[in-house]
């Protein structure tokens, strides 16, 4: 019975440097379940796949060539690491993101990623309907402020452009599709721990999930 820690909640909330801290504290695999939508969007950009052909796009996601080594992530043997952070990238991703296919299509996949001695996955849906009987599972939230901020903060560090009033919009419209599709909408699963994060470092974040994990 290999274990699940499940972190949820929404863009920029800080889960990803949480989770992956979390992960290399207990020597546990880690799950960036949106990098494989980000990858769907990345590679249904590049193939020209219209944005309403449902059903190439879930081809897109079932077929994806993709694998993740030491911290890089591929796209059929290109180190596309950088090139999915991209803001046009992560639109697009939210908007594929909506289309029950295309989740269905990652399913089986989001699943292989759970091996001994155990899993950090991070995500919008982890403990709502990947991982529903996850051991703990985490919502994790933040101000639109705090995750502007964080948002502004690391695509700046990777170089690429952006300005706080564009990122907050972004920030809303992403939060309005993730909280308002019919499937997997964004949602605190049943019985998960809520932390929010506007006033705490990543660390400390870490500690109060590394000790609900051990309790
Ligand atoms: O960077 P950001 O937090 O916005 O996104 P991400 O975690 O890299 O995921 C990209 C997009 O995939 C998000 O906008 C979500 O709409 C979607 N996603 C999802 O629907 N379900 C997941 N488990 C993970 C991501």
């Amino acid at each position: 019975n290999i274990p699940v820690i499940a972190i949820d909640g929404p863009t920029a909330s800080g889960k990803g440097t949480v989770a992956q801290k979390v992960a290399r504290q207990l020597g546990f695999h880690y799950l960036d379940s949106g990098a494989l939508y980000r990858l769907t969007a990345l590679s249904a950009i590049r193939r020209g796949i219209a944005m309403n052909d449902e059903h190439g796009l879930a081809k897109s996601a079932e077929h994806l060539n993709c694998h993740f080594d030491g911290g890089h992530i591929f796209l059929a043997n290109e180190d596309v690491s950088q090139a999915i952070r991209a803001e046009e990238v992560g639109n697009t991703a939210s908007k594929i993101a909506v289309l029950a296919t295309v989740r269905h299509a990652l399913y089986g996949l989001q699943l292989s990623f759970r091996k001994a001695p155990g899993l950090v996955a991070d995500g919008r849906d982890m403990g709502t309907v990947i991982f529903p009987h996850a051991p703990l599972k985490v919502f994790l939230t933040a101000s639109v402020e705090a995750r502007a901020q964080r948002r502004y903060k690391q695509l700046i560090d990777k170089g690429f452009p952006a300005n706080m009033e564009d990122l907050s919009k972004d920030l809303r419209e992403r939060d309005a599709r993730d909280m308002n599709r019919a499937s997997a909408p964004l949602k605190p699963a049943e019985g998960a721990y809520l932390l929010d994060t506007s006033e705490m470092t990543a660390d400390e974040a870490v500690r109060q999930v590394l000790s609900w994990y051990a309790a």
